[in-house]
């Protein structure tokens, strides 16, 4: 694994301030894990709050606008996701693209938004289970990079992109090891053929029903840099079992 590998919780719409200790556990522990990078997306009514509980964690938003202010009723941009402390933002995550119609370029004006605020993005690709199960997996996820890439001067060295296979995401599916590791393959493949050298370097995180017993298995594959947890980064426990995982293979 290139780079630290890097665990993020997708909290979606899920926490209070109740939750807040879950928050401040993690990031307690996360400190004792120097060789993983740590970070949870809270939603975005909890960024202030966790922002002033943790020292050692990133935190970011689930989404962000493409302008950075306006007639948006409901949206929040990439500078106010700045402002509340954010580091990064998710964009383009399935949930967003099917439940919210947003298409490839809107996810790509997102990611340049996030970029120009000075946020790192995480970029979701993932194919429907309809899609892999055609053949069609690696060819719908290219064409997801293609057209929801940020176009910017020179390598993105905040992006990361994030392989979500639709029907894995909160169903306990994972896809085997080799299907994750061509997926992978073709996606650094895509990223090379878009920024030159620089895409060498973008991380690719894997996500999708990542748990504790299966998340050592997933993050030796290579060219898994990491993983994004949604349903297991909601407690503490189950998520510092995956940060505990990272941590070992990082230790060999
Ligand atoms: P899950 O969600 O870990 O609950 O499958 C992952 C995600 O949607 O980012």
């Amino acid at each position: 694994m290139a780079g630290l590998p890097y665990i993020v919780g997708n909290w979606k719409m899920n926490g209070t301030r109740a939750m807040l200790s879950e928050v401040r556990a993690i990031d307690r522990s996360a400190a004792r894990f120097p060789k993983v990078q740590v970070a949870v997306a809270p939603p975005a009514t909890l960024l202030y709050r966790v922002r002033d509980a943790v020292e050692v964690i990133g935190i970011g938003g689930q989404d962000c606008h493409a302008k950075d202010s306006g007639a948006f009723t409901g949206d929040i941009s990439a500078p106010m996701l700045k402002d509340a402390g954010a580091d990064f933002t998710i964009v383009g995550h399935s949930e967003r693209r099917t439940l919210h119609g947003e298409s490839d370029a809107d996810v790509r004006s997102k990611a340049e938004a996030a970029l120009a605020a000075g946020l790192a993005a995480i970029l979701c690709v993932g194919e429907t289970e309809a899609e892999r199960d055609a053949g069609r997996a690696e060819e719908v996820v290219g064409g997801q990079l293609e057209g929801s890439c940020p176009r910017i001067d020179g390598a993105p060295e905040k992006l990361s992109v994030a392989y979500e296979p639709v029907w894995a995401i909160g169903t306990g599916r994972v896809p085997s090891v080799e299907d994750v590791a061509a997926m992978h393959k073709s996606i650094r493949d895509k990223l090379v053929a878009i920024y030159g050298a620089g895409g060498a370097d973008v991380r690719i995180l894997y996500g999708g029903s990542v748990k504790a017993d299966n998340a050592a298995e997933l993050l030796s594959i290579p060219d898994v840099g990491g993983a994004l947890v949604g349903g297991a980064s909601l407690t503490a426990e189950s998520f510092l079992a995956i940060v505990g995982a990272a941590a070992s293979l990082a230790d060999d």
